[in-house]
């Protein structure tokens, strides 16, 4: 998340969101970072001119029809199409119908803060662990009145982001791993006045609250709901101040060092981390995002800080107070360590002694994620949003081979590789799609810097410098991005942008088409010659979301009378036929927030159907879809944040458990 959630008003408020999303996760999540510059102020072009009118002279200024052929679909790489790529790129529809392996019916939108959790009829919840529960040996009950940074760290952390099942070889246990990506203290102290009235055990608590979680699942039979297990040997936290190790070109470079680490090579903790993926070889790649809302920094004239130059937002001061506990979170007592945070870090939940690793080959950026696709030639290729407005797609392809079974060596193929950076190239909007080519710009290779003017150390560690040099492409937002396991084709989220066109900000282009984009939409990129590994792509927009009403969407040629509203798409997931899921944050739609099915192939391509609806103030995450499309698991992070929510008068009692506080749970839905 970043922030187009909200904006400067004249409220009595110093800021405000707009849409629904509450100031207090401006503050918490993303320190408020839209009421600060937006930190590319670069001018690097977006593409042609002639999109750029073309697209407003037709679309935006007549109030952005939604373009697109009713029943178009474009060419299927992975199942037919040769012509995936070619000097014409032909749009054929494609007759294959995936149908729906999760068979369900379309649930109703819940109007905005209403605090109920619904899923399909004829299917039930249930929380599967929830913040504060027990998973350490040893560590006991939650207790909300008497929480203890003791007790957190044996405990289930806060806000849960990421969230994802690897499977064990008995098909009755499971491991789930979870990011924990922040905290809401004003929901889980009851005395809370602010971080600068803070008790130091406050403080410990929340830190003990971020990170990540390993916790094993086992059923009674495949008909059964999972259950979690309390003091499994695999059980794991994993916060900030756990040991790690960088990887890559950057490890150990100069601006790593740290007082405690002269090395450079042994960062301690993780924080901040959203989404994330899962590898084929069983490791769990965490994406650390708004790291810079934790860092203390002067905010007088000339004061410590990396300034106004910096494109990372380390700028004013932390709302966390983390630097009376831990003085490395201090800009001037420590400089370089904010540059230890940004990496993409992969973790072996099989293994709970083992280091966690952030990989500076993948480069650092405000990581929502990071998943694995195999290339053609075997190469891991990672495709990564940063997400943040106007900020750029990314992907990472190793030097070495995937080998099927070496794990020991499939382990190692995100230390060595190289970085690209998208550049987007629309073909104007006469042929009445949002559509063009893109190519993969690289940035690095074989660990040195492709940028003129940057070591390989810069272009890694300032990797948003490196893509402003090579005029990448400025996204509004772009999250989560995944490769569709059955189509072969890419999946990008780009939550909103509510500052696209404003004054002084970049424009629209035909890749991010609407103007004040309050609702998102989603890219679909189809890699030339259906190869992961390709330097080339074709490209359109699949959805652009917002209230079907609204004449500036568009689904996929699909009739809008027929789709359910959808609004700041976030995480994408694929069934095992091949439909995309994506949960939302942020929705402007006057309802919750939700997890929707959307067909990508066949007749129904563009069908937007509701599966589950979260709570009041929450943002659903992390969709996992089993397999055999009878349970889905989902994230409910944030339950009732909302500005007017106290310990008192709480917004939401989400999971309804008895404790009459929120607590962010992870949950099963399933087949009544
Ligand atoms: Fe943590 Fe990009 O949302
Ligand atoms: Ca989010
Ligand atoms: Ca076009
Ligand atoms: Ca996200």
């Amino acid at each position: 998340m970043t922030t187009d959630a909200c904006r400067p008003t004249l409220d009595l408020l110093p800021y405000a969101p707009a849409g629904r999303r509450s100031s207090m996760t401006c503050h918490y999540r993303c320190a408020t970072s839209c009421a600060q510059p937006v930190p590319n102020r670069t001018e690097n072009a977006y593409f042609g001119d002639i999109v750029r009118s073309a697209v407003s002279r037709r679309g935006v200024l007549a109030g952005l029809v939604g373009l697109g052929v009713a029943g178009a679909a474009v060419a299927q790489p992975t199942r037919a199409s040769a012509s995936a790529f070619g000097d014409d790129v032909n749009l054929l529809a494609d007759p294959f119908d995936p149908g729906h392996s999760v068979d369900f019916e379309v649930i109703a939108p819940v109007p905005a803060d209403v605090d109920s959790f619904d899923v399909p009829a004829g299917w039930t919840w249930a929380p599967l662990i929830s913040w504060g529960d027990p998973i350490l040996p040893g560590a006991p009950d939650f207790d909300f009145e008497n929480q203890t940074a003791e007790a957190q760290l044996g405990q289930f952390g806060y806000n849960n982001d990421y969230t994802t099942i690897v499977p064990m070889q008995d098909p009755n246990r499971a491991l789930l791993v979870c990011n924990n990506e922040y905290t809401n203290e004003e929901l889980m102290f009851r005395d809370w006045t602010g971080a600068e009235n803070a008790t130091d055990e406050q403080l410990l608590i929340s830190l003990a609250a971020h990170g990540m979680s390993v916790v094993e699942l086992r059923r009674a039979n495949e008909d059964s709901p999972w259950a979690y297990v309390r003091g499994s040997e695999f059980n794991r936290r994993i916060t900030p101040m756990t040991q790690m190790e960088f990887t890559g070109p950057a490890a150990g470079a100069k601006a790593l060092r740290t007082s405690a680490d002269p090395s450079g090579r042994k960062p301690i903790g993780t924080f901040a981390n959203c989404a994330g993926g899962t590898t084929p070889w069983g490791t769990v790649l965490s994406g650390e995002e708004n790291f810079n809302g934790y860092f203390f920094t002067s905010e007088e004239p000339g004061g410590e800080g990396p300034g106004e130059s910096d494109r990372y937002g380390v700028t004013g001061s932390s709302g966390r107070a983390w630097e009376r506990i831990e003085e490395r979170f201090s800009y001037a007592a420590e400089p370089n360590e904010s540059n230890r945070f940004g990496w993409v870090v992969e973790v072996d939940p099989s293994d709970p002694t083992s280091t966690p690793r952030k990989h500076t080959a993948m480069g650092r950026m405000k990581h929502e994620g990071a998943t694995i696709s195999i290339a053609a030639d075997g190469r891991a290729v990672s495709y990564m949003g940063d997400d943040e407005r106007f900020e750029y797609l990314y992907k990472f392809i190793s030097k070495r081979t995937y080998r099927e079974g070496d794990r020991e060596h499939n382990m190692r193929l995100l230390e060595d590789g190289d970085l690209y950076v998208a550049v987007f190239e629309g073909d104007g909007i006469e042929d009445e799609r949002y559509d063009g080519r893109g190519r993969w710009v690289q940035l690095t290779r074989d660990g040195r810097s492709l940028v003129p003017g940057m070591s390989v150390d810069e272009v890694l560690i300032n990797a948003r410098a490196a893509g402003d040099a090579v005029g990448a492409t400025k996204m509004d937002r772009p999250e989560d991005v995944e490769r569709n396991p059955v189509n072969g084709r890419v999946y990008l989220a780009c939550t909103n942008n509510t500052q696209r066109g404003t004054l002084g900000k970049a424009g629209v282009d035909e890749a991010n088409p609407r103007p004040l984009n309050k609702d998102g939409h989603v890219v679909e990129i189809v890699e030339a010659r259906d190869d992961a590994a390709a330097t080339e792509f074709f490209w359109n927009l699949v959805l652009v979301c917002g209230d079907p009403e609204d004449q500036s969407t568009y689904f996929g040629g699909f009739d809008p009378a027929q789709v359910s509203p959808i609004s700041c798409p976030d995480n994408v997931a694929f069934d095992s036929t091949g439909n995309l899921w994506i949960s939302t944050d942020g929705n402007t739609l006057g309802t919750n927030d939700g997890l929707y099915e959307v067909v990508v192939d066949g007749p129904n391509r563009g069908q937007v159907r509701q599966f589950a609806s979260v709570p009041a103030g929450a943002e659903a995450c992390g969709p996992v879809i089993a397999e055999d499309g009878r349970t889905v698991f989902l994230a409910v992070q944030h339950p009732g944040e909302i500005d007017t929510a106290t310990i008192d008068a709480p917004a939401s009692t989400f999971p309804y458990d008895g404790t009459g506080q929120p607590r962010p749970s992870v949950c099963q839905i399933y087949r009544a």
